[in-house]
């Protein structure tokens, strides 16, 4: 007799037989009866979930963050003192490609991490980049757009890509790093992470500071040239998940260093950019970074679907200690994902087992569908109400925040007034060696294939205010590539780009 547990419809009932469908006569038709035909064809049909609509493409796995630093003067958050060792989830995604996308495609890296805390689940959502292509949330679906396909060819657009870039100078820091070495990274254990958002930590006293957090690989940088990703796409799809999935079955534990920069709260008054700003980076001279501790990935999902797709990561998920800040990208996120996870997994998303904290969790939220709790989370049935007197889940006042000082009218400012788009690139540009450089020029160049001049010129005047070396190394590039030469700027002692060297 086989030792097989018995198959059974999903009510229960066992199957007799899974070969044969029911049929009038020996060569059909089916029956409507055959109920567990007509079970089976209906789940294959909700078999998939709506796709991420941005960063559908993922690769993930389990790990640790132990912390061997001491920053208990800047936050009380649990996973952030000396010593704690926290259980976590990462999944790391590029951007545009949808599911089914070659993983060696030239894009930013979703660098996402879920921290299973004594305090709930802090979600730190990141990139590979510490900066982002626009600055205020309210162009962010229009940006995306130009990443997508175009509605009538249903080809992804260069024209789209560079006129809006174009349009947006606020981008060029992060247009350079995507299109440098880092913008095609061999997979993900070789690249760094970054919180990139201004976010905030607050002590037992009340005291705030604002945070950047970065995650860098101690596995070291390693990338692909334009060409060599295209022999990798050509012999497999699934480059990132074939490295990471294999590295860890082999023992091989990809570990990032953890570090912060802090700044003082009111320091954000006096620096001459604005703190908040994610098209900015906080200086390494002015706020050094702090090794924290690492973060190690050490467990490849049993499954892929329940464990890496069912992950529901939000930047609204913060534990006492750690705060937001005033960045309005920030803001927007704090509403769109959260959002994005009703829609995508259903209303109850935080009970789906990789979501759900790793403490008991009360609360007066009920029914719904898919509610898989019991209805409601209070511990007594009384008790579906605040406040009552039956012993139902009470506040905790320790978790509430420090007041943050904000002043100023409502009304919608302009976010290029004061703002310098083009003196981090350049600094960025500056740490580049030749062969970097020739290399962003021509990565540009093969991305801007066949663009209207008119908009090609236009984002040529803004790589000429970054450098003029920049912009002229652009243009060598696009003749090389099409045969008509762009006359080079001249370049000056007085070029003040050159001047602010
Ligand atoms: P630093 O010289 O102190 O820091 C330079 C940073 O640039 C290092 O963190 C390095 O990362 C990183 N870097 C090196 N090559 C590349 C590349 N090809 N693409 C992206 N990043 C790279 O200078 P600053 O702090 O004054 O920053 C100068 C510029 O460096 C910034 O404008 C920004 O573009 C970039 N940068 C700055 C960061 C920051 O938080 N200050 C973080 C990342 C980049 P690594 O340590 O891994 O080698
Ligand atoms: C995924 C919105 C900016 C990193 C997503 C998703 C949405 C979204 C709706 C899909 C979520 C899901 O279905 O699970 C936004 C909005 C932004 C913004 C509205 C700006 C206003 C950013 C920035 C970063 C970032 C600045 C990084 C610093 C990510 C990552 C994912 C993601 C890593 C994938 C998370 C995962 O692995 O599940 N974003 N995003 N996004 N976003 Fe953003």
């Amino acid at each position: 007799m086989s030792k097989n547990p018995i198959m059974r419809t999903s009510a229960g009932a066992p199957i007799p037989d899974n070969q044969n469908s029911i049929t009038a006569g020996e060569r059909g038709p089916v029956l409507m009866q055959d109920y567990q035909l007509i079970e089976k064809l209906a789940h294959q049909n909700r078999e998939r979930i709506p796709e991420r609509a941005v960063h559908a493409k993922g690769w993930g796995a389990h790990g640790t963050l132990t912390i061997t630093g001491d920053i208990s003067k800047y936050t009380k958050a649990k996973a952030l003192q000396p010593g704690a060792v926290t259980p976590m989830i990462a999944r790391f995604s590029t951007v545009a490609g949808e599911m089914g996308a070659a993983d060696a495609e030239r894009d930013v890296r979703g660098f996402a991490l879920k921290f299973y805390t004594q305090g709930g689940n802090w979600d730190l959502v990141g990139n590979n980049t510490p900066v982002f292509f626009v600055r205020d949330p309210v162009k962010f679906p229009d940006f995306i757009h130009t990443q997508k396909r175009h509605p009538k060819t249903n080809m992804r657009s260069p024209t789209a890509m560079w006129d809006f870039w174009s349009l947006s100078p606020e981008s060029l820091h992060q247009v350079t790093i995507l299109m440098s070495d880092r913008g095609l990274p061999t997979d993900v254990r070789h690249i760094n992470g970054y919180g990139s958002h201004t976010y905030s930590f607050w002590n037992d006293s009340g005291e705030r500071y604002w945070v950047k957090f970065h995650f860098k690989t101690m596995q070291g940088h390693k990338h692909w040239t334009n060409d060599e990703a295209a022999v990798v796409v050509g012999k497999t799809r699934e480059s990132t998940q074939e490295d990471l999935y294999n590295a860890l079955e082999r023992g091989e534990y990809p570990r990032w260093k953890v570090q912060v920069q802090i700044m003082p709260e009111l320091d954000a008054e006096k620096t001459s950019y604005n703190p908040f700003d994610l098209t900015k980076v906080w200086p390494h001279a002015e706020y050094p970074v702090i090794d924290i501790g690492v973060m190690e990935l050490n467990r490849n999902p049993e499954n892929y679907f329940a464990e890496i797709e069912n992950a529901a990561f939000s930047p609204s998920n913060i534990v006492p200690g750690i705060g937001f800040s005033p960045d309005k990208m920030l803001q927007a996120r704090i509403f769109s994902y959260a959002d994005a996870h009703r829609h995508r997994l259903g209303t109850h998303y935080e009970h789906i087992p990789v979501n759900q904290p790793k403490i008991p969790v009360h609360h007066y939220h009920r029914d719904g569908q898919m509610n898989t709790f019991g209805g409601i989370k209070t511990g007594n049935p009384d008790a579906y109400y605040e406040p009552n007197s039956f012993g139902g889940p009470v506040e905790e006042p320790s978790a509430k925040e420090p007041p943050l000082r904000i002043d100023g009218n409502a009304d919608r400012y302009n976010h290029r007034i004061g703002n310098d788009d083009y003196g981090q690139p350049r600094a960025l540009f500056n740490l580049f060696d030749q062969g970097q450089k020739d290399r962003l020029f021509s990565n540009i160049a093969a991305a801007m294939g066949g663009i209207p001049q008119a908009i090609e010129e236009r984002q040529l005047a803004h790589f000429d205010k970054i450098h003029p070396d920049y912009g002229n190394g652009v243009r060598r590039a696009l003749a090389k590539a099409d045969g008509r030469e762009r006359p080079a700027i001249s370049v000056t002692e007085n070029t003040p780009q050159r001047a602010a060297e």
